[in-house]
């Protein structure tokens, strides 16, 4: 159980989940870990998540905010992105991006496990590079609250490292300590699927050390679809 009634309005909430604090370094690391792939993979990220314009998204874990500007950028004005991170240092450097990108984004100190929005909010939610950063205990309970502050018909899409560590980057996810084994999809699945997600999808793309995973709430019955 969480306190954060307690907690003052922007102060980092409590977490077991791995926060970095580190949050100015954080773009060059990410560039450099990546072997200067970070942007072309976030293009592929958006591609696979689809955002439309007029949607409501909130990006989990947002790190620096960079996936949350561009997402908001594909909205466009009647869309809405927020974007939440349990480090008080990330939300700070994520809001002076979006400032100076003239991009409006509300960014926000918040934990997946308890997500400070109501019921059927979002059109979309992505998590990227974040599920592993919680103990699984944190993972199923990040996963239910993405479930329940989605719509009926809303789409989760998670990437995060595949577990196949053959290849360079995989080694280096490794050494950093972010590696898992190669069963983390399946758990991952699993999860979803227990939180009421319908079918999950495994989307293939060129970044065989990565794993892409979209899910939908299944939609209301008198939806199209549903
Ligand atoms: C590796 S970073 C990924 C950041 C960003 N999504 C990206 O793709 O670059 C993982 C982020 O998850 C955040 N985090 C850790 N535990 C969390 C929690 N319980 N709730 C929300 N964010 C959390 C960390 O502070 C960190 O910014």
């Amino acid at each position: 159980m969480h306190h954060t009634a307690q907690r003052r309005p922007g102060q980092a909430p409590e977490t077991r989940g791995k926060t970095i604090r580190w949050a100015r370094w954080y773009d060059l690391a990410s560039w450099l870990m990546s072997f200067g792939r970070a942007p072309a993979i976030r293009r592929r990220i958006i591609a696979l998540a689809a955002p439309r314009p007029g949607e409501r998204v909130l990006d989990v874990g947002c790190g620096t905010g960079t996936l949350a500007i561009d997402l908001k950028r594909k909205v466009g004005p009647p869309g809405e992105v927020r974007g939440i991170d349990a480090a008080a240092e990330m939300v700070a450097v994520s809001r002076s991006k979006a400032r100076r990108a003239g991009v409006q984004v509300d960014f926000q100190p918040a934990a997946i496990e308890q997500l400070p929005f109501a019921d059927g909010t979002f059109d979309l939610v992505t998590s990227t590079f974040m599920l592993h950063h919680l103990p699984d205990d944190l993972k199923r309970q990040g996963i239910a609250e993405v479930r329940r502050v989605l719509k009926p018909g809303g789409r989760f899409l998670a990437v995060d490292f595949s577990g196949e560590n053959g290849s360079v980057i995989g080694r280096l996810i490794t050494l950093f300590g972010h590696g898992h084994g190669k069963a983390e999809g399946a758990r991952l699945r699993a999860m979803l699927a227990e939180a009421g997600f319908g079918p999950v999808q495994t989307l293939k793309t060129q970044y065989g050390s990565l794993l892409f995973l979209r899910a939908a709430v299944p939609a209301a019955p008198d939806q199209p679809g549903g």
